[in-house]
């Protein structure tokens, strides 16, 4: 369990003064001036040593992803993109950070700003998060006021901080349909290459993070790139935000050390699962779109990249979904499909017609009123959607359906047989009135 000495989130529950005076007495902005003098390079080595990976999905090294970017400037500007969006079913952490501890991401943002050359960053928030934009712009304007960033800061690297609301699109939360909508286009992923560091922004050089992978830098900087190193498991380092939602007793994010185990993290944190642990039917361990995660093999989990992997799932946003054995969980995963189906951006064929295909069988499949046969045809088609689509939303789209079908295939072959034997039970139930 994480010990509240490496926390770096220490008022992600808002129960502290969430304003500039309280979190510089929390320790943020702290020396800032003397990291910046480490030198742009020097941070860049630092963030990769400390093995932090993105947090917003994919875990791509963030140290290796700002390295992408050019050292000279050939006359374009440079520009970090904060990914704001939280959209992801199930992730609710990002928001918490940008309401309570909103100094974290304005000194990350001023860090790695600096350290790839950019002057300026946005910030894409989320079309419904108008609270948060309100917090988080307040804060802004505090460290505007406090001189801590803009053109002519305490800091000595001039630095500008917008925060740009989006619409409420799931697939503005993609990076390159982000960057379309916040140059005022409908947010339609782009095809890489080029990659935004070559051809981002305005066809600029620019690194899109997920907005906790930028909070944390300040104190991986301050604290040194082998503290955080150290805690969490090789190649899945330091400190996590998890999101807990569904049939637990208390719901709720936490800050917990990477690789914790699953059972650990719901017992301690969340109430354990309603019912108990025997009650636990599967969970979906990283956001809507990672498949689920049997209660067989929940037992040992931990809750890291690489273990994930291991069980077919993912880490993804560490957004942890508990089902008890009370989920219908053919619906559930019906209710996601519709959810994919609903926010495809409609550019590619196997995305735009295969997701509402998808949804369509699974609803049918909810009733039992389906072939067996069409099991196997659903996962086949799955497979044909994933990785053959201009952006990972097709992949999301696929895999909680590969998951049920993995897992849980008697259970929808038992709901199909049910069927078969009576297939309207209300008619049956009005005739013998
Ligand atoms: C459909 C879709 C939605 C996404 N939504 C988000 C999101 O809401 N927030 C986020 O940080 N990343 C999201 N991502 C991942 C981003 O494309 C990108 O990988 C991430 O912002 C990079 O930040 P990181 O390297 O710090 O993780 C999404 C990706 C896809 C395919
Ligand atoms: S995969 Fe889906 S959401 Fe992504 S670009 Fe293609 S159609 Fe759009």
């Amino acid at each position: 369990m994480l010990s509240d000495k490496d926390r770096i989130f220490t008022n992600l529950y808002g129960l502290r003064d969430s304003g500039l005076a309280g979190a510089r007495a929390r320790g943020a902005w702290d020396g800032t001036k003397k990291l910046l003098e480490m030198g742009e390079d020097r941070i860049i080595d630092e963030v990769k040593a400390s093995g932090l990976r993105g947090r917003g999905g994919a875990g791509f090294p963030t140290g290796l992803k700002w390295s992408f970017m050019p050292k000279e400037s050939d006359g374009r500007p440079h520009y970090l993109v904060i990914n704001a969006d939280e959209s992801e079913p199930g992730t609710c952490k990002d928001r918490e950070i940008m309401r309570n501890d909103p100094q974290l991401l304005i000194e990350g943002a001023l860090l790695a700003g600096f350290a790839m050359r950019a002057n300026t960053a946005y910030i894409y928030i989320r079309g419904e998060f108008i609270r948060e934009r309100e917090r988080l712009q307040a804060a802004i304007d505090e460290a505007y006021e406090a001189k801590l960033i803009g053109k002519d800061n305490v800091h000595g690297y001039p630095f500008d901080l917008y925060v740009q609301q989006g619409a409420g699109a799931y697939i503005c939360g993609e990076e390159t349909a982000l960057l379309e909508s916040l140059e005022g286009r409908k947010g339609m992923p782009r095809l890489k290459p080029p990659f935004p560091a070559n051809m981002g922004l305005y066809g600029a050089p620019t690194t899109v993070n997920n907005v906790e992978s930028i909070a944390v830098v300040p104190e991986i900087l301050r604290r040194g790139s082998g503290w955080f190193a150290g805690l969490g498991k090789p190649n899945n380092a330091g400190t996590k935000l998890f999101s807990i939602s569904g049939h637990v007793n208390n719901p709720c994010n936490v800050e917990e050390e990477m690789g914790i185990p699953l059972r650990e993290l719901l017992e301690k944190h969340a109430g354990g699962v309603r019912g108990g642990w025997e009650n636990l039917l599967a969970v979906i361990p990283g956001g809507s779109s990672v498949p689920c995660v049997p209660a067989n093999q929940c037992q040992e989990l931990a809750m890291d990249f690489d273990r994930l992997l291991e069980v077919k799932s993912g880490l993804g946003t560490a957004a942890v979904i508990v089902m008890d054995k009370t989920t219908d969980i053919i619906r559930a995963i019906a209710r996601l499909s519709y959810f994919y189906k609903h926010e495809s951006c409609g550019q590619c064929t196997p995305c735009r017609e295969g997701t509402g295909w998808m949804w369509r069988v699974l609803e049918r499949m909810v009733r039992g009123e389906a072939e067996k046969s069409e099991i196997d045809m659903l996962f086949d088609v799955s497979k044909q959607i994933e990785g053959h689509t201009i952006c990972a939303l097709g992949d999301a789209a696929a895999w909680p359906v590969q998951g049920l079908i993995r897992h849980f295939r008697p259970v929808i072959e038992q709901r199909i047989d049910e069927f078969t034997a009576n297939p309207n039970p209300q008619g049956a139930v009005r005739a013998a009135e």
